[in-house]
């Protein structure tokens, strides 16, 4: 079994599912998180390998014998002199009283600096001189593409096949909270706070200009009366908000809100109003 299998096995399927990511996505971080390493590698060895020349060069001439290093482990691991090490370190010219000391960057920071440099190569080269791999932007309208896809497949599934001919009127809690979620969002605006009316009629009396059945309403949020100032909602609702939120307006029937707009169109006989 290769690395990648074994590194696409370690995925929890169901997290794959709700958060997918693509085997060759998975192949692509890996290659980076190698190629990563592998370029602080080159940079680390590179150094070294310089020191080691340098010593090779200079070996001849007679070297001073070093104090014993007393630094805590991690400073000489990690390469650092002490404050109080200072007076040791200061070389011996000095410029009008400026001197200057021998405390050169450590050399896992230059392997650092280095790796830097050959990741930006490669960059560079991967991105932008052969093309392999996505820049950000396209990556990003890649995925909201995809997104489109699976946000259609799921208002298809649970908007099921509402349309302005099947839709019925629902009266649970959570539906009609969602309902007057995108009114209050939406539809304040022009209809006032509590459907009383504003720009466009009150929602809440007994007449109405389009019909109050939940197919009526539904229809008219959904295709609008443009020419009269009634946006038509189904580029920004789905089917399924649009129930909600006409099944909220039809809801505030009877509520009598304090400033009620004139009632607008005819007078809804009760059937309709039964026969939601
Ligand atoms: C830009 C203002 C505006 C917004 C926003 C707006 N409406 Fe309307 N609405 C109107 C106007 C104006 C009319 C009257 C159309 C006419 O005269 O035929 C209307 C009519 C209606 C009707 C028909 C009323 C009747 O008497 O038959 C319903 C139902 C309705 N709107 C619901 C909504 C819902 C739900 C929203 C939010 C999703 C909404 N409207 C957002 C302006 C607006």
């Amino acid at each position: 079994m290769n690395p990648t299998n074994m590194l696409l096995l370690t995925i929890d399927p169901v997290a794959a599912a709700s958060a997918p990511m693509s085997g060759e996505e998975m192949i692509l971080l890996t290659l980076s998180i190698m190629l990563l390493i592998g370029t602080l590698l080159i940079g680390v060895v590179a150094v070294y390998l310089m020191l080691i020349l340098q010593k090779a060069l200079v070996g001849t001439q007679p070297v001073v014998e070093k104090s014993v290093d007393t630094r805590p482990l991690w400073m000489r691991f990690a390469d650092l002199q002490p404050l109080s090490h200072e007076k040791d370190l200061v070389l011996e010219h000095s410029y009008d009283g400026i001197t200057e000391l021998d405390n050169p960057t450590p050399t896992w920071f230059m392997g650092l600096f280095y790796g830097t440099i050959g990741v930006a190569v490669v960059y560079m080269l991967v991105f932008h001189v052969f093309k392999v791999g996505d820049l950000q932007l396209k990556e990003y309208t890649d995925e909201v593409a995809i997104a489109e896809v699976a946000r259609e497949a799921y208002i298809a599934k649970v908007a099921g096949n509402i349309n302005e001919n099947t839709v019925a009127y629902v009266k649970d809690t959570k539906a009609l909270d969602e309902g007057k979620g995108l009114y209050t969002q939406h539809c304040v605006a022009c209809h006032g706070a509590e459907g009383q009316g504003g720009v466009g009629p009150n929602l809440t009396d007994d007449y109405w200009l389009h019909g109050n059945t939940i197919k009526n309403v539904y229809r008219t949020i959904s295709e609008g009366v443009t020419e009269k100032g009634m946006l038509s909602w189904k580029r920004q609702l789905n089917p399924l908000q649009m129930q909600q939120v006409a099944s909220y307006v039809l809801s505030l029937h009877g509520s009598s809100p304090p400033n009620p707009k004139e009632p607008q169109g005819e007078k809804a006989s009760n059937e309709t109003v039964a026969t939601r």
